[in-house]
């Protein structure tokens, strides 16, 4: 595995791999590596001939109160990892060569940005575009894998590769969890003892509310009640929010039908975890 960290040199390997016509999967990270991005690397090292993963951490999605300083940064255990996973190439870039002097450009994708995370993270949805943007401009990758958890950013990375006509397929991955159901996330080594038990009311309170759907329940309003009353008594957690929206549209859902995901997204003390599940009725 070769750990590149300058455009200009991963541009000169990624031209060789194309000249012998191999498939490139790329995996886009902020590092802090768990299951559910080995998940992901393990798809793409299946599905491709040359895996690339980036590890930036990204300061244009991170808002000024927001974790940028505080962000797992285990360098050493990444590296280890990503090598296991017969990882090609490891990206790491600096912010520098992201984002040299003069750097002014931003991609946004209207609208769907401005709900749900993009409501209460103004900017987050741009800062991830942008760099997402710029990583496929610079990979050219054939397939990206992106998690689940992430679900209206991987709505909004598709939006965007099919709007400016990036020549990639982008791959949804199903969310990987700890046993007890929490969804996993960099951001759960951040977690008290109580935090980090009491989080698994987040998956089984979505759990209860497919239940009671498929059951026959199809107001939003009633399910997104019981979820609220399940959290607050089972955890400190204190909800940003829960919806049920279209799956694809990320517009909110009165009755329910169709391909619906039911999000939400808590926080635990700093530490803001989110989650979802998607089905159709
Ligand atoms: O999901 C993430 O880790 C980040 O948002 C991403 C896609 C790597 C962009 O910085």
């Amino acid at each position: 595995m070769r750990i590149v960290k300058s455009v200009q040199s991963l541009r000169s390997s990624i031209k060789k791999y194309k000249d012998q016509n191999k498939t490139i999967g790329f995996v886009p990270t902020m590092g802090a590596l768990h299951e559910g991005h080995l998940a992901l690397i393990r798809k793409s090292r299946r599905e491709n001939d040359i895996v690339i993963i980036s590890v930036f951490v990204n300061p244009k999605q991170f808002g000024p109160k927001e974790d940028f300083n505080s962000y797992s940064r285990p360098e050493k255990k990444d590296i280890l990892l990503a090598k296991n996973e017969k990882v090609d190439i490891i990206f790491y870039p600096s912010e520098k060569e992201m984002y040299p002097t003069g750097f002014l450009t931003s991609i946004n994708v209207e609208g769907i940005t401005d709900v749900l995370c993009g409501a209460s993270r103004p900017g987050h949805f741009q800062g991830v575009t942008t760099v997402v943007g710029k990583l496929i401009n610079i990979v050219t990758p054939d397939v990206m894998y992106l998690g689940q958890k992430d679900a209206q950013q991987t709505i909004v990375l598709k939006r965007m590769t099919a709007d400016l006509n990036f020549p990639v397929t982008v791959k949804i991955c199903p969310t990987v969890r700890e046993a007890d159901g929490l969804a996993m996330s960099s951001r759960n080594r951040h977690l008290t003892a109580r935090q980090r038990e009491t989080a698994t009311v987040l998956y089984k309170s979505l759990k209860n509310a497919k239940k009671r759907i498929l059951a026959g329940e199809r107001s939003s309003a009633r399910i997104i009640r019981s979820m609220r009353a399940e959290i607050e008594k089972n955890s400190p957690g204190k909800i940003d929010y829960i919806a049920c929206v279209n799956a694809d549209s990320l517009t909110p859902i009165k009755q329910l039908k169709g391909k619906v995901t039911i999000t939400l997204a808590v926080k635990f003390g700093r530490t803001r975890l989110i989650d979802n599940t998607i089905f159709r009725i």
